[in-house]
């Protein structure tokens, strides 16, 4: 048999995923920085590279064009150590996407209560390209639909009322568990 040399679990690089306005920005850079490590925002890194807002982007060149420069990205990140790497909520609908997570990386669901998050639905409208044109009963078809496939992940947390700094603590106690478990050192 083959032995391939894997990434210690400690080095592994951290991946939050969950729906929009869930808080996988502030949270992911607040446990980069209780981990020492250094934060990836997928989607501040495409803004960047086109010098282009998501919206702009999502009008002069489509979500296609879009969708594929947010694979080629998060599957390059992924590949790297000791990262804390935040997706944008569409990113993980991709296969190449999950699949070079859940490989590569320890890939945390940020989970919301739809009553929850359609508090937060006015605050978001105007930055998300997704969820503009859309009815309420279509982004709610929205949040159910991409539910099935953030429920793929290692480890998963309800963040509704908890403030971001709980949820990047509770985040960062468990990973130091595991890490003890197994990987002790
Ligand atoms: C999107 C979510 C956004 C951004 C883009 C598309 C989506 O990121 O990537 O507007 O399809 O859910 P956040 O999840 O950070 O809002």
């Amino acid at each position: 048999m083959l032995i391939t040399r894997e990434t210690p679990l400690r080095e592994k690089s951290i991946v939050l995923i969950g729906f929009m306005g869930v808080g996988k920005t502030t949270v992911g850079e607040m446990v980069a920085k209780k981990l020492y490590r250094s934060f990836i925002d997928i989607d501040q890194v495409i803004e960047r590279d086109f010098g282009l807002p998501t919206t702009e982007i999502f009008k002069k060149y489509g979500e296609e064009k879009f969708r594929e420069y947010e694979k080629n990205t998060v599957v390059s990140y992924c590949r790297q150590r000791l990262k804390v790497i935040s997706l944008g909520g569409g990113a993980f609908m991709n296969d190449e996407v999950r699949k070079a997570c859940l490989t590569n990386c320890i890939v945390f669901y940020l989970d919301v209560a739809w009553e929850e998050w359609k508090k937060r639905l006015n605050i978001l409208i105007d930055s998300r390209p997704v969820l503009q044109d859309r009815s309420i009963d279509d982004i709610q078809k929205l949040f159910y639909e991409r539910q099935g496939l953030y429920a793929v992940n290692h480890s998963k947390l309800r963040v509704d009322e908890r403030s971001a700094e709980e949820v990047a603590d509770y985040i960062v106690e468990s990973l130091k568990l595991s890490w003890e478990i197994h990987d002790p050192q």
